[in-house]
């Protein structure tokens, strides 16, 4: 298989990492989860009393931190400099804060570029809000992943119990659909489809079907 860019983008829960980390490993490529750097960057914030939404602040504490992926199983571990923040930055303050430092211009030019970096040998599954619109626009493959807010809902819900976080259905529904208006109304980079993805409806179907139907993309695009 060629080393290309597969770029998954879509809103919240609509299961981007968990296929995204399948097909990565199907393919022998490198799986990069963006999400978890704008989440590292508002753990960092919050630890730090950097106010979230004070720009020049929060260029200032990227300078001082390091965000790393290390391999593992069941799933990669996330650190900020030398401090593990794999479970720390998935809890409902992370998730709540987070669209207010993923709007903030420096941080987007930050993250961005440290994604190209990334990203430049290709061989790589990176997923996000704005990866095949901003940060790969050259992606060979680009697939936007949807599903209804219920069903994302239940999906968060069902992973939350496994985590012992106990937030009800009907505010996880409405938790999402403020993240969604939030990451599809900032100025820089929205949330949107870009021109040459391919939208894939994720409600009815298995994360098997899932990633079967992102395999059987990738194989007619390349
Ligand atoms: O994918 P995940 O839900 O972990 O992303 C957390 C948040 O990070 C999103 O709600 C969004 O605000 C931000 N994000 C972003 N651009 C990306 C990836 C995530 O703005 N490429």
């Amino acid at each position: 298989m060629k080393k290309i860019q597969v770029a998954i983008d879509g809103p919240a829960s609509a299961g981007k990492s968990t296929v995204a980390k399948i097909v990565a490993k199907k393919l022998h490529f490198i799986y990069c989860d963006t999400g978890a750097m704008y989440r590292s960057v508002t753990f960092a914030a919050l630890k730090n009393h950097v106010k979230l939404d004070d720009d020049q602040a929060l260029k200032k504490l990227l300078k001082t931190i390091e965000i790393r992926f290390v391999p593992a199983e069941p799933e990669q571990r996330v650190f900020v400099n030398d401090e593990e923040v794999t479970q720390a930055i998935r809890t409902p303050e992370i998730t709540n804060n987070v669209s207010l430092v993923s709007a903030q211009p420096s941080v987007r030019a930050e993250l961005t570029k440290r994604q190209q970096e990334i990203a430049e040998a290709g061989g790589i599954v990176m997923d996000g809000r704005d990866i095949g619109t901003t940060v790969l626009p050259n992606a060979e493959v680009k697939i936007f992943l949807v599903a209804s807010v219920h069903e994302r809902a239940v999906r968060r819900f069902k992973e939350n119990q496994t985590k012992g976080i106990d937030t009800p259905l009907d505010i996880l529904e409405k938790e999402i659909e403020e993240r969604d208006y939030k990451d599809s109304h900032r100025e820089i980079s929205p949330l949107t489809q870009a021109k040459d993805a391919v939208l894939v409806d994720t409600t009815s179907l298995t994360i098997d079907q899932v990633v079967d139907q992102i395999l059987e993309i990738i194989n007619q695009k390349t």
